[in-house]
């Protein structure tokens, strides 16, 4: 069973001149993942972080560091990050075209793996590896970059991969979304069958981080107790 709710700060808000202090601070937070942002300025129009500085979060963080590709041909780059210190790893099922094998390969390593759908993309990508992912990262957002806009279209999307997962017997599958959440929507998010939830500006854009996340949190588990059984 996965916990009440998994946050996810994603570093790609913090101030990287002093990055370990910033992950430090969630930390001590009470943050439970650190997300970290991969784009390379050819699946998503912009150019963020390598297996580097994924090793310095590695460093500066017991907890699980959570890895999303948002780049052309993941599977290249799965043991780099691995060897970096990931825990988990998101591909895009736009950007893979071997995805079960991706998959397999994540797991072969004993890490998370995880598949993303962009905002336009069907949960119907995920039909024949339902029983091959350990995350499911739906996109609320068009990737790219922080601070969007919600798109509350994805909310029936994450009914229908909760539907489709379980009807797979992946009943350990987390379902974690991405973009634009904040103390606003994460509850009808929860309540829609999200487990882990990515937040950006809704944590490092606040002066007191342990409040925005303990303000998450909240809000996440009240709309988890909503959820129909
Ligand atoms: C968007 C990234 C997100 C982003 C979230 O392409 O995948 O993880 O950093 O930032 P917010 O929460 O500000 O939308
Ligand atoms: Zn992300």
């Amino acid at each position: 069973m996965a916990p009440m709710a998994i946050i996810a700060p994603s570093i790609l808000s913090a101030d990287f001149g002093r990055l370990a202090a910033e992950i430090e601070d969630v930390d001590r937070g009470g943050c439970d993942w650190l997300h970290v942002d991969v784009m390379d300025g050819r699946y998503v129009p912009n150019l963020t972080i390598g297996p580097l500085v994924v090793q310095a979060v590695r460093k500066a963080t017991q907890k699980p560091v959570d890895v999303h590709l948002m780049i052309v041909e993941p599977e290249r780059w799965i043991d780099p990050f691995v060897d970096a210190g990931a825990d988990g790893v998101t591909v895009h099922v736009e950007a893979c075209v071997h995805l079960q094998r991706a998959l397999a390969a994540l797991r072969g390593r004993g890490k998370r793996a995880g598949v993303s759908l962009n905002p336009s993309t069907s949960e119907e990508a995920l039909r024949y590896v339902a029983g091959d992912v350990d995350l499911v990262l739906v996109m609320s957002v068009n990737p790219g970059f922080g601070g969007q806009k919600f798109l509350p279209s994805q909310l029936d999307k994450v009914r229908r991969i909760r539907r489709l997962l379980d009807d797979a017997g992946n009943h350990g599958a987390i379902v974690e979304i991405d973009g634009g959440v904040g103390v606003d929507n994460i509850g009808a998010a929860a309540e829609a069958g999200v487990d882990a939830f990515v937040a950006g500006s809704a944590v490092f854009n606040q002066p007191d981080r342990k409040a925005a996340i303990a303000a998450l949190r909240a809000a996440a588990t009240a709309g988890k107790a909503r959820r129909p059984r």
